[in-house]
Parts: C-alpha cells; structure tokens; sequence
C-alpha cells in the first residue's frame, strides 16, 4: 500500500462568522473533498436541524451515505466481463465490491453503514470501537474486528463526525498496522481542528466530507455542528 506516515500538523485558517468553513473559499489539502453535490448539502441541511426526528435523522443519514459513497468510490478499479444481454455478446465493467471494507466506528459509524452497503452490497465490514475519554478527549480501543486478509483490500473508514480527530487517527493508526492497499476516510463534518490533525498525521489518507465546520467548541462538539451524531442516530437523549 501507499506509505500512510506521519507529517507535520498544518494549522488551517479560522474564520470569525458562524457559517460553516464550507461557504468560505477555505484553502483545503487537496486530499480533502467537500461532496458539495445538491442533494448532499439539501440533506445534511435538514440532519442539523434540531427538530429532526430520530427517523427522520436516521433515514437522511442512510440516503447522504448512499450519496457519498457514490463520489468516495469514483476511482475503485473496474474488470471487463463478458456477458450477453438478451440480443448479443458485449463487455462490461464491474467492480470487486468483496475488495471494498467499510471500517465502522462505533458507535455512530454504524449509522453510515447501512447506506453504503445499500450501494456495495458485497463490500466486507469491520468494526472499531473507541470511545472519547471525557477528561482527555483521547480515544481509547475497546473492540477490533476486520475481514481477514487485509492486505490487498481497500479500506473506506466511516464515523459521521471528524472532530477532534484523534478517533480518526486511531482508527487508521490501527489499520495502517495490516497493510490494507489503500485506506479512506468518510465524515458528514469536519472540523478544521480534526482535518489538521488527520491529515497532518496522515496525509495520503484523502478525506470525504459533506462539510467543513467552523470549529469545535470547548468540550470538542463540532460548530454549528449537528449535536451528538450517536444520540440522534439512536434516539439516546
Ligand atoms: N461527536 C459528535 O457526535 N458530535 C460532535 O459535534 C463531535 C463529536
């Protein structure tokens, strides 16, 4: 795989307004997408508002991740087939969905999963549970669990939100270790503070996000943000 080493933390420039980063012509590493397709910004829009129902929350957030796998498997190598439509032979291209993982980040990663396995059904998962320690907002390992064989396979990370970033970093500390061909991360939003420390950790891991936010405020919410991705995908608060 692509060397995944360590860099130097860049800062990105703070903007004073309230809207998201996003809406300002932001200097971004070019390995940090913003999917700023319609239909992603229209649903995302309607996931922050906080009278969104749980259900509602929970089936815009299947239909974003749909959405952005769309864009965050662009470039997945395709193989020639040959078939025969009901009038003749022709070839035609497919992907080798079982080389694709969905790395989920418990817990609020599950919430992605069900929409990109909509769309690579044959993709395998993995699970890694970190939590955020409250005092230290350090992650902490307490589950891993990926496909055997992972060397050779593409590794798509998902946890809606990229905050502080140090989930993230552990995430894909852990997975660097098995030598995957390549590894991806997938947010709904970012903030600058967690894409700096990603992507100064990680360069060549390209980033995909529907939003860069504003920045995170002192107990290491995203603003504005959407509130606790976990809670409002559950229903836990
Ligand atoms: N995790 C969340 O669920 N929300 C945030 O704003 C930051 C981290």
């Amino acid at each position: 795989m692509r060397s995944i080493g360590r860099a130097a933390i860049p800062l990105l420039p703070r903007v004073v307004d309230n809207r998201p980063m996003s809406d300002h012509t932001m200097p971004l590493p070019d390995n940090v997408h913003v999917i700023t397709h319609p239909l992603v910004q229209h649903k995302l829009t309607l996931m922050r508002r906080k009278d969104a129902s749980t259900s509602t929350f929970r089936r815009l957030l299947g239909e974003l991740a749909a959405l952005m796998t769309y864009e965050v498997t662009r470039d997945m190598p395709m193989q020639e087939v040959e078939i025969e439509t009901p009038l003749e032979r022709t070839t035609g291209h497919v992907i080798d969905g079982k080389k694709l993982v969905f790395a989920s980040i418990l817990r609020a990663g599950t919430g992605i999963l069900d929409g990109m396995l909509d769309v690579v059904p044959s993709a395998r998962v993995g699970h890694i549970g970190l939590y955020r320690d409250p005092q230290t907002l350090q992650a902490v390992e307490y589950y891993f669990k990926m496909p055997q064989d992972m060397e050779g396979r593409d590794v798509i990370v998902v946890d809606p939100m990229l905050a502080t970033g140090h989930s993230a970093v552990a995430a894909v500390e852990r997975l660097a270790r098995l030598s995957p061909r390549s590894i991806k991360f997938v947010c709904l939003l970012a903030a600058p503070e967690g894409i700096a420390a990603l992507h100064g950790a990680y360069p060549d891991v390209p980033i995909y996000t529907a939003a860069v936010d504003r920045q995170l405020s002192d107990h290491g919410y995203i603003l504005p943000g959407l509130g606790d991705a976990g809670d409002r995908i559950f229903g836990t608060k």
